[in-house]
């Protein structure tokens, strides 16, 4: 299978490096989008970890995506300065919004724009700030349309 042939170089690449599982997690979603369930196996047995533990790392981090993502990303800001103007109401809109939708949402902690929160980044490229209710609709409709 494709993924696992991706999944089996970027181990060879990465593991004799110091604190390998990271940098190897990193890649394979950068790679493959997300990080499959087939990829926990090999890389727990290159790594000498158990199954559990590379499963817990993925886990742990909010980044790792365990299911293939959807056209589109967008991740709304859930750090300190952006939930203080609105920015967990904003996530909570957010998630009704786009429940079902083929909009994957994704939580990020800082976009840089700590000044101007809400803040919101569509698909890696576009950051927003003081994003609200209404501007996050609107962001969306323009995605669902261009797709
Ligand atoms: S806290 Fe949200 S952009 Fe920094």
């Amino acid at each position: 299978m494709e993924n696992l042939a991706t999944v089996a170089r970027i181990i060879e690449e990465q593991r004799a490096r110091p604190g390998a599982l990271l940098p190897i997690l990193h890649e394979i979603q950068d790679a493959l989008g997300y990080i499959p369930p087939e990829a926990v196996p090999p890389i727990a047995q290159a790594l000498n970890l158990s199954r559990a533990e590379v499963h817990g790392v993925i886990s742990y981090y909010a980044h790792f995506r365990q299911t293939p993502p959807g056209r589109h990303v967008v991740r709304v800001c859930c750090a300190e300065a952006c939930q203080a103007v609105g920015g967990e109401a904003l996530a909570e809109h957010a998630r009704a919004r786009l429940a079902g939708s083929e909009v994957t949402l994704e939580p990020v902690y800082c976009l840089g724009l700590c000044a101007c929160g809400p803040s919101v980044q569509v698909d890696e490229t576009t950051l927003h700030a003081q994003v609200t209710p209404e501007k996050f609709d609107a962001l969306i409709a323009e995605l669902e349309s261009a797709s």
